[in-house]
């Protein structure tokens, strides 16, 4: 008798572990935004923003280029890896069919910006109004399988995570000297015209479903090898860039306040990426960089200039590196901003960190 209570005991836990394990299995996922977060659709497209040849990949589990820009994992798949789900496929790809679809899926695409012109030079890129398209298509597919309600359902509880702004620095307001933008708007201005296009777009990711969504405010813009090399003298980050960030990330969290506000429900989260890669920029060592000037793979000054390709300098350990190229984190510096992201304080997360938004939505019934 003693015997069977532990056995119903440890069948009833069994069988909890399992739920638990199926539900978050059956939690979708899906992706908006620029290369920080772009999966490989852009191995599709005619562009030049691609990832898709070594050493890209190099430390990813096939040790392949993949379309990712980091030489192993992005911040989407450590996402799905906590989550306890496989990573989601590029909308692009051939993959992306049945079962798969309900794994959730990632818009993504290097280069793009939240203003259309942004990122022109790369030619064919999934804007951030293509994005939403697509995911307007995708619901249209999904639908076909398992019905209108159930897509509903699995848009309602999904993760969705988006990064966008970045490149409408560096790939337009500061692309060029004189640069059409800057011409037209002073950065102030900018900034705020910027907030009024990206509440246009968050909002309508609330209309097509989006119930608990992560949003990425830019990192530290003016530190990353690439502006360095470009534009500063002693290795200190340049100037109008960082003050670029410091304008647009306090803006971003006011309008996701407003929105949150509007809706009367924290559908929105803001995370402070650039608080989280200035922890390992202003001291790398603490987070065990050797260094987080120089990119792990580039050439010239701080590795910064041009592109990774199989004929630039490449650091034999990627873990020792804050940078993998010139522009975009390592995995290892991706692991540190997840796990901000996941359990970080108010600092860094507003107004809660994923861990809460996702136990909060366990607990809704
Ligand atoms: C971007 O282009 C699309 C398609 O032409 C258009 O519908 C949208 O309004 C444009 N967005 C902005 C911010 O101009
Ligand atoms: C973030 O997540 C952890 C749980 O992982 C929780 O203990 C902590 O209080 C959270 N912090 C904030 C500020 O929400």
């Amino acid at each position: 008798m003693h015997t069977n209570t532990m056995l119903a005991s440890w069948a009833v836990l069994v069988l909890m572990i399992t739920c638990a394990g199926r539900e978050a299995e059956a939690r979708a996922f899906f992706v908006f935004g620029d290369s920080l977060v772009d999966s490989g659709n852009n191995d599709y497209l005619i562009t030049t923003a691609r990832a898709d040849s070594y050493p890209y990949g190099i430390d990813y589990p096939t040790r392949r280029p993949t379309g990712r820009f980091s030489n192993g994992l992005n911040i989407p798949d450590l996402i799905s890896e906590s989550m306890g789900s496989e990573p989601t496929l590029p909308y692009l790809s051939p993959q992306l069919t049945g079962e798969n679809l309900l794994v959730g899926a990632n818009f993504a695409s290097a280069g793009i910006g939240i203003l259309n012109d942004t990122g022109i030079q790369f030619l064919n890129i999934i804007r951030m109004y293509k994005q939403l398209e697509y995911f307007e298509q995708y619901q249209t597919r999904v639908s076909a399988l398992i019905g209108s309600d159930q897509t509903q359902s699995l848009v309602n509880d999904a993760l969705v995570l988006i990064t966008v702004g970045g490149n409408d620095f560096v790939n337009n307001y500061y692309l060029v000297p004189y640069s059409a933008r800057s011409r037209q708007y002073s950065l102030p201005d900018y900034v705020v015209y910027l907030i009024s296009e990206y509440r246009k777009i968050l909002n309508r990711l609330y209309e097509l479903g989006a119930r608990q969504v992560l949003v990425t405010g830019t990192g530290p813009l003016g530190c990353v090898p690439a502006e360095l090399a470009l534009r500063s003298r002693n290795g200190e980050c340049s100037v109008e860039l960082q003050r670029a960030a410091s304008l647009f990330n306090p803006q971003l969290v006011q309008m996701i306040n407003s929105l949150n506000s509007d809706i009367g429900s924290n559908v929105f989260i803001a995370a402070n990426a650039f608080d989280m890669h200035m922890d390992f920029v202003s001291d790398p060592q603490a987070y065990g960089f050797v260094t987080s000037k120089i990119a792990c793979c580039g050439q010239g000054p701080y590795n910064g200039i041009g592109l990774c390709t199989v004929i630039s300098n490449l650091c034999p350990n990627r873990d020792l590196y804050a940078f993998w190229d010139p522009f975009h984190p390592s995995e290892k510096a991706n692991r540190i901003i997840v796990q901000q992201i996941l359990t970080g304080t108010n600092k860094y997360m507003h107004p809660m960190n994923l861990s809460t938004m996702l136990a909060l939505d366990r607990s809704r019934t």
